[in-house]
């Protein structure tokens, strides 16, 4: 495991360049199995999440090259075989092979998915998807083998409107027989980034962006481009540095529409923030105001940006509240951020900060890929030397981050 070593208190000035999403990419990347012909995808992240999905396509003997940011994918010689825990262990997204696979082969092998210790996050919801287009699920004590003879296209109401389900089943249903309806699908934009993939691919998929997602099977899909949309949760993290650290930051390649909650936020804590077409400049100002968040899907304020505002709210003054209603155990960073100098309380989903606080540099661990983003954000703004240990669960979903904050002015290194 690597660390990050940051020494706070620099005014960060410049501009960042925002990658493709990785909760894009990470699905579209399983997804491309489901054509033997070429599919090529831009605008990559370089993100170690896209390496992992890498060696599980070079196992299945899938093509796969990669040229600065554009990827192709070949999967004519593909071979079905069961994925081992070494590889689905590495990320949660691997899932979404379950999907591809079922659609492709109609058998699937393939051990339960890691991924991020935030709270309990079962994949029920996929599950119940497959048997309702007509797959059988058999699951051992780490494995899950799913198999259809047919798969026959359903409606399929999701009891929450989870991304991960709502993709694997549009995988599973592109090419049932007949037409699928997704209800309470969720609305997330790597959904839509997702939809028009595979409606390049030759899907016939409606609504992608709404809650009702239908799906008209179609008999085979065929080679495509696409590119993979800019990361929300990467620009939101470097736009949160910005209203406490930046001078004119400039954060472009990016969608405001897609992060508008967060720039909503931020706008009440007093930020200030000039949105463009597809770039923001953000200055920090004297003082911050108290704010309040609660998490919630799309359009709501995402859970994944949740605990990278947390350090933002360290230095508004007076109480900021936080109530997570994605997860249940997400403030694993709050408690490392009190080992810096923060008031923070901590009751079940609720945590209420109190500041503003003198936040000092000291040594602290990313539990998860967000609780270390906010960690970064954390330690630039504190006073002294921090170093943030398991840095690699950051390298997971932020490209080149040392790079990037060097760039505006940060004293960072990678140990
Ligand atoms: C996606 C994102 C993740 C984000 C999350 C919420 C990817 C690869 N990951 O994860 O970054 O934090 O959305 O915006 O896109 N749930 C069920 N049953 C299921 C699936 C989910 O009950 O079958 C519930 C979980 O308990 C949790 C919520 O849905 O409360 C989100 O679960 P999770 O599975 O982490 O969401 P994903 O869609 O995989």
């Amino acid at each position: 495991m690597h660390s990050i070593k940051i020494n706070g208190g620099n005014t960060l000035s410049g501009t960042i360049s925002i990658g493709g999403a990785k909760n894009s990419i990470v699905a579209l990347i399983p997804g491309a199995i489901l054509t033997d012909e070429e599919v090529i995808i831009s605008n990559v992240p370089d993100i170690s999440d896209v390496k992992a999905l890498e060696n599980i396509l070079k196992y299945l003997n899938v093509d796969y090259s990669k040229k600065n940011d554009i990827i192709k994918i070949k999967s004519k010689d593909m071979v079905n075989k069961e994925i081992t825990k070494n590889m689905s262990s590495k990320l949660r997204a691997s899932y979404y092979f379950m999907g591809s696979m079922l659609s492709r082969y109609k058998h699937v092998e393939i051990s339960m998915p890691g991924g991020c210790t935030i709270g309990n996050r079962p994949i029920d919801l996929h599950l119940k998807g497959f048997k309702a287009l007509g797959a059988t699920i058999t699951e051992t004590e780490n494995k899950v083998i799913i198999d259809a003879e047919e798969l026959k296209g359903n409606k399929i109401y999701l009891d929450f409107a989870s991304v991960g389900a709502t993709i694997n089943i549009m995988y599973a249903a592109v090419m049932a027989k007949g037409k699928t309806i997704i209800e309470n699908a969720a609305k997330e934009p790597e959904i839509v980034n997702v939809a028009t993939f595979l409606n390049n691919m030759g899907a016939r998929i409606k609504g992608a962006g709404t809650e009702t997602i239908k799906i008209v099977g179609v008999e085979k899909l065929h080679s495509c481009f696409t590119e993979v949309i800019p990361d929300r949760i990467e620009a939101g993290t470097y736009i949160i540095m910005g209203a406490a650290l930046g001078d004119k930051l400039k954060i472009e390649n990016i969608i405001p529409q897609h992060i508008s909650t967060v720039l909503e936020k931020l706008d009440e804590m007093g930020a200030e923030i000039e949105v463009n077409d597809d770039y923001v400049i953000i200055s920090k100002v004297n003082k911050l105001k108290a704010t309040s968040i609660k998490t919630l899907v799309y359009p709501g304020f995402p859970t994944d940006l949740q605990q990278v505002f947390a350090s933002l709210m360290c230095i508004a003054k007076g109480q900021s509240t936080i109530k997570e209603n994605i997860y249940e155990n997400r403030f694993n960073n709050l408690f490392e951020l009190i080992k810096m100098g923060a008031n923070i309380e901590v009751n079940g989903n609720k945590a209420i900060i109190k500041g503003p606080n003198n936040l000092s540099g000291c040594e602290v661990n990313a539990t998860d890929l967000r609780a270390g983003a906010g960690l970064v954000v954390a330690a630039l703004i504190a006073s002294g030397e921090t170093t943030i240990n398991n840095a690699d669960y950051i390298l997971r979903g932020y490209e080149h981050i040392v790079k990037k904050i060097s760039s505006i002015g940060g004293e960072i290194s990678l140990l």
